[in-house]
């Protein structure tokens, strides 16, 4: 609950007595990292009413807020000067500090607000107002646009790659110009210059959504590029996602087939009068360099063929052909919402050699995502072609056959220039560690060619590393998978001819994702489409966007893979504490449980004709030593009892008591169905397998009765293989199951293991990222089957929330999300010496290191301003434990502690903690 108060608050600078210590507060409060919808001064939002968001630092320890303030402002000055306010919350007696929604007038399109917060706590500190932060709105009704979409009007056989048509219009400026935005999107891809300069460093614009229902734009601050007088414009147009090849066969044109494009440029100068620069048509249009442009097959590009200068004034394009204006939708126009994607990495190649097929390689060093940019001579005419793949085979030779049909190849025709030609692509990306060069003059250095790495610039928040180095490659590993796999929606691979939005992998790695990377606008941007593309009788389709059945009434509703659906969200408001996005994904999640209900019927059992299963679990042909397929129906049933508990959670969130009841009561139902379908009187499940019980047990599908023989039966099996036996579905939870249920030597040993099938398998072959199956590679160094077989597939990547949550300790509260209340608790086990896990929260860094040293314990905690924690201390007894050599009832900030079991448990404010105490090994 919050209260409102007026006024100023107390005075600024309060003794506080904390302990035996006194502690000046007042001057050692601030506000940091304050973001807009989890972005830093955003523009072009679309959001009616943003949220805020806001970090606390402090050296003191125990801090939560107890009272915020916000003020608003249309200008900078304003609003540092406290005048013409737009909206000043005045004090608000609440903890929140984040996601505080903007309450003051609504908003206009373009309108800029500039805003600052300043907080107090609970210590009598009060902190001076934060850096003034802003953001910008977008244009939000389509008769904003007074652009029209424009089409170059070329001859195209569009069955095929055809060259990148460019798109130009030169433009006069009559005055000195305050400032300049450009909203932008197409129909394909664009990369769009003014005056010769990029208007953004975004890749892949305007990303990839449900296009016939959403389609973002971007919008670019364009104020240093535009000049008074003579200004040029141009842009670049690629066929993408929108009509390149996508799925196998020659498939293209999914979406359309002709690429369009649509901008306004919007100037405002010094003395306040306005233009805009539209696309209409005037505009001019031609080809370039850039022949073929395929995301999978690569791109060839003619250097000879560039037009010098033709983004920039003076160009003369009267040898151009004109524009034909188009009749798109502007209805489906949505602001950009999730992180652009963008270069984020260089990488070099750690050698060049040749393979003993005579190839020139270059090795990266890394399965990488992106591409390779050269700088090379050559002759006009001549042609540089670069290969790219991820592994090599038993020989050392450059191994395509995994690719499938997609050919990863770029060509780079010189125009000769007598000096080095620098080139890089522009709308494929490529899945790759090794780069065949064809066409080099000599051979190439390290130096002429540098990786470059892509992905949707998502922040690293996460961070893992124990005593053991080959998990912490596999830490390196799953950051790796994600990097390649989050290019604007979650892929299930970068490299072959698919690289699509698959929901399964999305769904088992969401969590992980969570830890690694701030993914929340990622998340909110894909799942929109999610809800955009899912049918009307609730199914989910089995890729997002929806390219596998698209036009279709229904399709898809594969057991956990529609059910990201629901997972994602959930997940994500867990994480980052979005309600809204629960509220915004509600009905998508409401319809996907019907759609099982409907199907389930009187029954309550939910089958599907087809599901994918536990996709990708151990299998053999051993007769004497046997595979491990779980029963598809009951992978079904546990999935949709996990989906009714969510929905029923998520409703209760939301204050939806009449549906929270309906869904507690169908999750009731079904189950009781489970039970009576797939398990017996003594507790044993109709697929004796891994996946079943550890399915079982995650979702709490069992009555209290039955649950520890199920985990003793699960443990046994584990025993019994010695190995992992689960597929995408089994992965996620199994290690957590027993870990949970006091089987945690059995999960470290799996977690440890180094043979076929595990983890760590593929590290002993190279891998520097997760690969798709548990032996993409075989011990014999063979392959596996090469219509699937990618090294880079971050599903198996799911073990990441283990190592976090687990190993290193670090999870949240489910009943006081985003970390609020953090749960800390580390469990030291498989031989490993120490491990240290920190996340970068919405309230601020939080981090978990154990360390066992000659007999002792060794336990530093941190977390944030305006959160708690409860820490477990591992086999510790109360009075042995110290903390910086006191004992705990002295510890400032420590609230309670007690002694639970063979641990102790204490509660915990804001600060950093260093636990110490006898420690024998278990
Ligand atoms: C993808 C997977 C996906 C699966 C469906 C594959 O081709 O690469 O990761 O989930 O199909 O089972």
């Amino acid at each position: 609950m919050e209260t409102r108060m007026s006024g100023m608050g107390m005075g600024l600078v309060l003794v506080v007595l904390l302990g035996s210590s006194a502690v000046w507060a007042g001057d050692d409060l601030r506000v940091y990292a304050c973001r807009c919808e989890y972005k830093v001064d955003p523009i072009g939002i679309d959001v009616s009413r943003p949220r805020l968001s806001w970090k606390i630092e402090t050296p003191r320890k125990a801090v939560t807020q107890s009272a915020y303030q916000i003020r608003a402002a249309g200008k900078l000055d304003d609003l540092v000067g406290g005048k013409s306010l737009l909206w000043d919350s005045d004090k608000v007696k609440s903890d929140q500090s984040i996601h505080v929604s903007y309450a003051g007038p609504d908003l206009l399109s373009r309108q800029r607000i500039y805003w600052q917060v300043r907080v107090w706590d609970n210590q009598g500190g009060v902190s001076d107002w934060g850096r003034p932060a802003c953001w910008e709105m977008g244009l939000l009704s389509p008769s904003e646009w007074k652009a029209q979409w424009i089409e170059p009007d070329l001859t195209e056989d569009t069955k095929i790659s055809n060259p990148c048509p460019l798109l130009r219009k030169a433009f006069i400026l009559r005055s000195p110009i305050r400032s300049a935005r450009i909203y932008v999107t197409c129909h394909g891809l664009y990369e769009m210059e003014l005056n010769g300069r990029p208007v953004s460093d975004a890749l892949f614009a305007p990303g990839w959504t449900a296009y016939d229902k959403r389609l973002q734009y971007q919008t670019c601050d364009v104020t240093s590029l535009v000049k008074e007088g003579n200004n040029s414009v141009g842009v670049i147009l690629g066929d993408g996602w929108f009509r390149g090849r996508l799925m196998g066969g020659p498939g293209r044109n999914l979406y359309g087939n002709t690429l369009a494009f649509l901008a306004q440029i919007e100037i405002v100068y010094e003395d306040g009068r306005s233009e805009m620069v539209v696309t209409d048509a005037t505009w001019k249009a031609s080809t370039g360099p850039i022949l073929v442009s395929d995301i999978y097959d690569g791109e060839t590009y003619d250097a000879r063929l560039e037009k010098e200068g033709w983004t920039q004034p003076g160009f003369d394009d009267s040898a151009w052909s004109g524009v034909k204006v188009a009749q798109h939708s502007k209805d489906v126009l949505v602001a950009q919402e999730g992180p652009l994607v963008r270069r984020i990495q260089e990488i070099r190649p750690i050698k060049v050699y040749r393979t003993p097929a005579g190839q020139t390689v270059a090795d990266m060093g890394q399965n990488m995502v992106g591409w390779v940019r050269i700088r090379v001579k050559g002759q006009a005419g001549t042609q540089v072609t670069l290969l790219h793949v991820e592994v090599l085979d038993k020989d050392g030779n450059v191994y395509t056959a995994n690719l499938r049909s997609a050919k990863q190849t770029d060509r780079y025709i010189f125009k000769g220039a007598g000096e080095p030609e620098v080139f890089e692509p522009h709308f494929t990306f490529h899945g790759f560690r090794y780069v065949a060069v064809e066409g080099w003059q000599g051979d190439p250095s390290l130096d002429d060619l540098t990786g470059v790495v892509i992905h949707s610039d998502i922040a690293p928040t996460g961070t893992f590393e124990c005593s053991n180095p080959m998990l912490n490659q596999l830490q390196h590993n799953i950051q790796w998978g994600q990097k390649g796999n989050f290019l604007d929606v979650p892929t299930d691979c970068p490299q072959r001819n698919e690289r699509l939005g698959w929901m399964g992998d999305a769904q088992v790695f969401a969590r992980t994702a969570c830890f690694n990377a701030d993914v929340a606008g990622f998340y909110t941007k894909w799942l929109a489409d999610v809800a955009a593309d899912q049918k009307t009788d609730g199914a989910v389709p089995h890729v997002i966007p929806d390219v596998l059945s698209r036009g279709q009434p229904t399709g898809g509703a594969s057991a956990g893979w529609a059910d990201a659906a629901v997972v994602v969200p959930w997940t994500v408001y867990l994480c980052y504490d979005d309600t809204r996005i629960l509220e915004r994904q509600y009905l998508s999640m409401r319809a996907w449980v019907d759609y099982m209900a409907r199907r389930a019927g009187k029954g309550g059992l939910w089958k599907q004709d087809f599901t994918f299963g536990d996709w990708l679990a151990f299998a053999t042909t051993r007769s004497d030593y046997p595979g491990a397929t779980t029963d598809k129906d009951l992978i079904c049933q546990a999935y949709f009892a996990r989906s009714t508990d969510l929905v029923q959670r998520a409703a209760a969130v939301l204050g939806k008591t009449q549906d929270a009841r309906r869904y507690a009561d169908l999750l009731k139902k079904t189950k009781e169905t489970f039970r009576r379908e797939f398990v017996t009187a003594n507790g044993r499940l109709a697929s004796n397998t891994q996946t079943a019980y550890a399915l079982a047990l995650a979702f709490d599908l069992l009555p209290a009765s039955q649950r520890a023989d199920a985990a003793r039966r699960l443990a046994a099996d584990v025993d019994q293989f010695k190995h992992i036996t689960t597929g995408f579905l089994g992965t996620p939870v199994i290690c957590q199951v027993l870990s949970d249920y006091g089987y945690l030597g059995q999960a470290y040993m799996l977690l440890n293991r180094k043979n076929y099938p595990s983890w760590l398998y593929p590290i002993t072959r190279g891998a520097t990222t997760i690969w798709e199956r548990w032996d993409g590679i075989k011990p014999d160094g063979s392959f596996q089957d090469e219509g699937m077989n990618s090294f880079n597939h971050y599903a198996y990547g799911a073990i990441g929330q283990w190592l976090y949550a687990v190993v290193a300790g670090l999870e949240l509260d489910p009943d006081h999300p985003a970390y609020k209340h953090v749960l800390i608790q580390p469990h030291p086990g498989g031989g490993l010496s120490f491990a240290r896990a920190s996340l970068d929260s919405m309230y601020g860094k939080i981090s978990s290191n154990w360390q066992v040293k000659a007999g002792l314990m060794r336990f530093d905690v941190s977390i944030p301003p305006n959160t708690t924690a409860t820490v477990t201390l591992p086999k510790a007894q109360e009075k042995a434990v110290t903390e910086a050599g006191r004992s705990l009832s002295k510890v400032e900030g420590v609230r309670s502690v007690s002694q639970k079991g063979t641990s102790v448990v204490a509660r915990i404010g804001s600060g950093t903690y260093s636990f110490e105490y006898p420690w024998s090994a278990p």
